[in-house]
Order: structure tokens, then sequence, then C-alpha cells
């Protein structure tokens, strides 16, 4: 089996971004579908390593992989590079804050004015990062990358937009405008493309069986792999 034995990161969960001490930018991502990765990983004889944002503690209770716990964007990007390694395979299940506020106040701000207007800059994108430093360090180039992609419409357009700009393997689409398949619930409607145009359409299933689905096609694609080290 491609999986045993191989290194496998996995992320998910949402990123925050803060804007005072008390109060932060983040989004409705719950981490369930990360999590189903990173179980499915770990019971196929992986070496797992789960890196996630912040979320409920009783979503992650019991597991016997590693897990990595981090806040911001920045911090994601950070412990994903720290983790590269060749032959890995690499699932961005993530949703990171696109945004985050060009300054922190160190004070709660008040509310004084009527009005407040807070300026955001663009956080790193970790996938076009990983891309980047597969390029120029060759023994990562055996790395097999996965993509997510949350869209609403023109599905298929943005996906293989998205898995040609962030150089995927693979990208898994949900269309988080239809029931079953947005964040915070148990099951996802996810369709695959794959780097050569593949297309696999998967019904509502649990997100553990789309993990296992999801899983099926990476070991796939391993097996296809021209350059692929591991024994
Ligand atoms: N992603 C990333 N770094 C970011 C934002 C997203 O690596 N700063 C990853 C996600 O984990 C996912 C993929 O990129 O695997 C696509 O995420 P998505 O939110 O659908 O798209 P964006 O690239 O953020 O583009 P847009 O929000 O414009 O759709």
């Amino acid at each position: 089996m491609p999986l045993k034995n191989r290194k496998l990161i996995v992320t998910g969960g949402p990123t925050r971004e803060w804007l005072d001490p008390v109060r932060y930018i983040s989004n409705a991502s719950s981490g369930k579908m990360g999590v189903a990765i990173a179980d499915e990983s770990f019971a196929r004889g992986a070496d797992t390593v789960f890196i996630h944002g912040p979320m409920q503690e009783a979503v992650l209770a019991g597991r016997e992989y590693r897990c990595v716990s981090i806040e911001s964007t920045s911090d994601l990007l950070e412990a994903v590079k720290a983790e590269l390694a060749p032959n890995a395979v690499l699932i961005m299940a993530a949703a990171p804050a696109d945004y985050a506020p060009e300054e922190k106040s160190d004070k709660k701000i008040k509310k004084n004015s009527d009005e407040l207007v807070i300026r955001l800059k663009k956080n790193p994108d970790i996938l076009k990062n990983v891309a980047a430093i597969r390029k120029n360090n060759f023994s990562l180039s055996t790395m097999f990358v996965v993509g997510f992609a949350a869209e609403t419409h023109n599905i298929e357009a943005y996906a293989l937009n998205k898995l040609e700009e962030k150089n995927l393997d693979l990208i898994c689409v949900n269309d988080v405008s239809r029931a079953g398949a947005g964040f915070n619930v148990d099951t996802n409607i996810i369709t695959i493309f794959t780097r050569n145009r593949e297309r696999l359409e998967l019904p509502l299933l649990s997100k553990q069986d789309a993990a296992g689905r999801i899983l099926d096609c990476v070991e796939k694609g391993l097996e296809k792999l021209p350059q692929n080290y591991l024994e």
C-alpha cells in the first residue's frame, strides 16, 4: 500500500487573525474533514501529522497521531514548511484566513465612533509557497500535494484554475452552496479533479467515507508517479 510508512501531512480547521486582545477574524470551518483524513491516513499506516487551527477539543480527543496546533495563517505556513519531506503527501484541508488586520491593537478597541474601518492585508498562500519551495528543491519534487476548494459558483473553472496555479496533484472541490456540503456539517459532496483532468464525482458521503475515497485517489496517484523512491 503506497501510504504505509509514508509521511502524510494533513491540515484542517480555520485560522484566527487577532484584531485586539479580545477579537479576531476567522471562518466557520470545524476541522472535521481534516480530522477524518488524518484518521483514515493513520488507519492506512501512514506516518501522520495533523496541523490544525483552533477547533473543539472533543473533535480531536483520543487521536494517536501527532497533532500540531497553530493559530494564524502565518503560523500554519511555518508549521507546514517544517514538516515538508521527500515523498511526503500534503493534504491542505484547512481553511486559512486569506486576510489579516494590518495592525493588531494591544489594547481593546473601544466603541468611540459610529464607524470603524479595519484595513486588512493579504496573508501568504500556503500552497503557492509550497509550490515555490518544491520548484527550488529537487528532493521535494517527489511530494504529492492535494488541495481543497470551497466554491459557490463556476465550480469546475475555479477548481481547475487552483489546481494549475497551486501546482497540485489533486483538488477536492465542494460546492458549499449545496445542503450537506457546507462548513460545520458531518457530510460532504466532493468532486475530485486530477492533474490529468480526470474527474470523479462523489455522492453525499460522511466525512469519514469521503476521506477514504480521497485517500484511494491519492494512492492511485502515487502509483502513477514516475519518480517514487519509497519502497
Ligand atoms: N489555501 C492556502 N493558503 C491560503 C488560503 C488557502 O494554502 N492562504 C489552500 C486551502 O487550504 C485549499 C486551497 O488553498 O486547499 C484553496 O482554498 P480556497 O479557500 O478554496 O481558495 P483560495 O486560494 O483562498 O482562493 P479564493 O478564496 O479566492 O477562492
